[in-house]
């Protein structure tokens, strides 16, 4: 495993996702809660750009006629055929079967401020 720089934290924003190609691979970064998450950009299913696809919440149904919104921004649902992931596990939301792989993101704030941070994948 080696450690790849991809920008400072800052470049990162808040709910937002930015696709970056690293060693021919294609991943997508998401920050969620100040926490950034890189999905391979490739669906499990048929191979469609995946981090192309809708960021939602969970929407849950805790009785009849009962609806309601959870984990915001955490679902990543494929463009092609509607399948959803976790963007922080990359497992599909149904069953957890299923999944994208995921890389761990670290960010070094060694004497700057957290949004000067450095932040690298591992891959
Ligand atoms: S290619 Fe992603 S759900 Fe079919």
């Amino acid at each position: 495993m080696t450690l790849h720089y991809i920008g400072l934290i800052a470049d990162y924003p808040e709910k937002e996702r930015k696709v970056i190609e690293i060693n021919g691979k294609s991943i997508g970064i998401f920050r969620l809660q100040g926490k950034l998450y890189a999905v391979l950009n490739y669906c499990p299913h048929q191979g469609a750009p995946l981090c192309e696809g809708f960021v939602r919440p969970w929407l849950n149904s805790p009785a009849p006629g009962e609806f309601g919104y959870e984990r915001e921004g955490e679902i990543l649902r494929c463009p092609w055929h509607q399948w959803e992931f976790d963007i922080k596990t990359g497992c599909m939301v149904i069953d957890g079967k299923v999944r994208t792989k995921t890389y761990d993101v670290t960010v070094e704030t060694f004497n700057v401020s957290e949004e000067d941070g450095k932040v690298y994948i591992k891959m």
